[in-house]
């Protein structure tokens, strides 16, 4: 792939870490479903395929090494820009595992006031008994993120946009501002994908993915995974990693980068029905608000503009009629099928309030419960529009 000129995203979706097998040439790597790998002699693992880094590596266990799951771990380190990518069993694991590396007892992290329950969760229910703080602030608030961090903050944590908010936090200001004050910048880039934004080129330092969204992209598989900048850090969470174990098993990390394959294209269909949704929502009397970043009147719009190539997938909205006709509209939906998670071909409707973040209700994090939030598929705008009609009718 290296003739001078870098590869555009569509073809390093497709090919980076997937040379053809060197035994049969199979264009697809294998599923390598192995736990284990014969050793050519005592403490001396065969030589696998070239590294990212050029070295060559062997494999001695899956947990520790796995080809499919280096395929795909090659393949985003690639897309994010970044110098190693780990895969995780899940989102949640791929986050646990950074910040039991990156922090310890006694220190404290920024993260933002809308984020995803279950990070708000790993944060208050499980790393806070181990002695990591924790403060929360609006990251499209440079100024109250910087204001929120103590002597000890080693990281701040953004998701942008937010889920399910949809908030945009300025990446470059925010990296500035980390590492001004020694602290590390770390990305939630779920929701944007690496096709839509590249928080490493920003400056920031570590991308966390929830690969069960955009990136699989087809609903069938639960991941997670990390990519940084710094190659030495990338060794650290390769050791923590194999030292905890949460791995993406091989036939999961296949699934995920089969998904990554068509990310370009998908994102783009994505993003063209989201604004043909976003368009209809905002004339529509029910409606009170539309939260979408490619709106004009976003708040954070400019600096979505500035960093993100388009504004996405991910649409919510306020129903004039309150808390009852939000749950009405999600339970009238058709084809927008009323389900937890996103970024699948297949459109999703849900009520944060109650679903997936109802492990933040009455925290500071709890979100209005008159919002819907949207996953907008990729299947034909117009069934997307008209099945919106007839959920809203009334309302
Ligand atoms: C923005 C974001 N980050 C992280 C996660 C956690 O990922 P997983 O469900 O794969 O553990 C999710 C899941 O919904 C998410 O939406």
């Amino acid at each position: 792939m290296s003739h001078g000129r870098k590869a555009g995203f569509e073809t390093r979706a497709i090919h980076a870490g997937q040379e053809p097998e060197p035994v049969t040439g199979a264009v697809v790597p294998p599923i390598f479903q192995t736990s284990t790998y014969a050793q050519a002699e005592v403490a001396r693992p065969r030589r696998g395929g070239p590294s990212r880094n050029g070295s060559a590596r062997g494999y001695e266990y899956s947990r520790t090494g796995n080809p499919t799951r280096d395929a795909l771990q090659d393949c985003l380190a690639e897309l994010e820009g970044g110098a190693a990518a780990l895969a995780f069993a899940s989102g949640m694991a791929a986050e646990d595992a950074l910040l039991r590396t990156i922090c310890g007892p006694g220190d404290h992290v920024v993260i933002p006031d809308d984020a995803y329950g279950g990070t708000y969760r790993l944060f208050a229910r499980v790393l806070r008994r181990w002695g990591l703080a924790f403060d929360t602030a609006p990251v499209a608030d440079p100024d109250a993120v910087a204001a929120a961090m103590t002597p000890a903050t080693t990281a701040i944590w953004v998701e942008t946009p937010t889920n399910p908010l949809l908030g945009v936090a300025d990446l470059a200001r925010l990296a500035d501002l980390a590492h001004q004050r020694g602290a590390k910048l770390v990305v939630d880039n779920t929701f944007a994908t690496p096709y839509l934004q590249q928080p490493l080129a920003l400056g920031a330092d570590v991308v966390v993915h929830s690969t069960t969204k955009y990136l699989g992209g087809h609903s069938d598989v639960v991941g997670g995974a990390l990519v940084v900048a710094d190659p030495d850090l990338g060794q650290e969470l390769a050791f923590h990693q194999n030292a905890t174990g949460a791995v993406a098993a091989p036939f999961d990390a296949w699934l995920t980068l089969r998904g990554v394959k068509t990310l370009g294209v998908r994102m783009d269909r994505h993003c063209d029905n989201a604004e043909r949704v976003v368009e209809f929502l905002c004339q529509h009397p029910a409606v009170a608000d539309v939260l979408y970043p490619g709106l004009p009147s976003h708040p954070g719009h400019k600096v979505a503009a500035g960093q993100m190539r388009r504004f996405g997938g991910m649409v919510s909205f306020r129903l004039a009629g309150g808390a009852p006709a939000a749950v009405d509209a999600c339970n009238r939906a058709r084809l927008f099928l009323l389900a937890e998670s996103l970024g699948g071909v297949e459109s999703l409707i849900e009520h944060p309030a109650r679903m997936t973040h109802a492990s933040v209700a009455g925290s500071p994090l709890a979100v209005p419960d008159d919002l819907v939030r949207l996953s907008v598929g990729i299947e034909t705008v117009e069934d997307l529009l008209a099945d919106l009609d007839q959920a809203l009718e009334g309302l």
